[in-house]
C-alpha cells in the first residue's frame, strides 16, 4: 500500500457520512428492536419506516466500508504517526472498525431476513464492541490533537493529494 500525503476528498466524505449513519443506527434503533421482538412473539409486524431506515442505513454503512477498503487498497492512506505502540493500536482499532462495519449489517440481515436468533444475539453483542472501539478511536484522535498536538485530526478534515 502506498502512503499519499493525506486522505482524498472521497475518503474524508465517506468517513464522516458513515459516522452520521452509525450514530443514526443507535439513536433510531427502537423501531427495529420492537419489530424484532414482535416477530419473535409471533405477532403481526406492521410497516414501520424506522425499520426501513435501520436496514437501509446498515446496508449503506457496509457498502461505504467496502468502497473505503477499495480506495485504501488502490490509493492508500497517509503514513501512521506516533510511537510504534500507538501506531499498532491505531492499526488494530481501524481494522476492528472495518470488520464491524461489515459484521453488523451481516448479522443484522441474517436475523431480519433469515430469522436467525443467534445472529440477533451476535448483533446485540457486536453493537457493544463497536461502541467500545469507536470510544477508543475518538479518545485516540483527541489524544493526538490535545496531547501530542500533531495535527492528526486535520487528516480527516482537509484533503491532500
Ligand atoms: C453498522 C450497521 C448497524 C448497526 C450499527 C446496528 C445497530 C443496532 C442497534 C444499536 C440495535 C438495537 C439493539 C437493542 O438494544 O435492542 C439493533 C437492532 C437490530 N438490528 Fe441493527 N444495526 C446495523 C445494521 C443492521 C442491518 C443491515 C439489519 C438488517 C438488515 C439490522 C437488523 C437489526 C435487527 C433485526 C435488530 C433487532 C435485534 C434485537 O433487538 O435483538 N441491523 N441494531
Ligand atoms: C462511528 C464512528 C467512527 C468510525 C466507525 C470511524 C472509523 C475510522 C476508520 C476505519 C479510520 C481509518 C481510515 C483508513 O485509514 O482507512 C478512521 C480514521 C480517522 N478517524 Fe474515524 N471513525 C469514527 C469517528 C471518528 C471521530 C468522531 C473522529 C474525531 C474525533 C474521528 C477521527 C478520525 C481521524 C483523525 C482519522 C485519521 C487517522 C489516521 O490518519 O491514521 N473518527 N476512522
Amino acid at each position: 500500500m502506498t502512503n499519499p500525503a493525506g486522505y482524498s476528498r472521497v475518503q474524508i466524505a465517506l468517513h464522516w457520512i458513515v459516522v452520521l449513519l452509525i450514530v443514526q443506527q443507535y439513536l433510531l434503533k427502537d423501531g427495529i428492536a420492537d419489530a424484532w421482538e414482535a416477530s419473535r412473539a409471533g405477532l403481526e409486524v406492521p410497516f414501520d419506516p424506522l425499520v426501513a431506515v435501520h436496514v437501509a442505513g446498515g446496508a449503506l454503512i457496509m457498502a461505504f466500508a467496502l468502497w473505503r477498503l477499495v480506495l485504501r487498497a488502490r490509493r492508500g492512506a497517509p503514513a501512521a504517526v506516533g510511537s510504534a505502540k500507538l501506531q499498532m493500536l491505531a492499526r488494530l482499532t481501524h481494522a476492528g472498525l472495518y470488520v464491524l462495519m461489515i459484521l453488523m449489517p451481516v448479522t443484522g440481515a441474517m436475523a431480519w431476513f433469515g430469522g436467525v436468533e443467534a445472529a440477533a444475539q451476535g448483533h446485540n453483542l457486536l453493537k457493544i464492541v463497536l461502541l467500545v472501539l469507536v470510544a477508543l478511536h475518538v479518545v485516540g484522535a483527541l489524544y493526538h490533537h490535545f496531547v501530542l498536538k500533531d495535527a492528526m485530526l486535520d487528516r480527516m478534515r482537509r484533503a491532500q493529494p
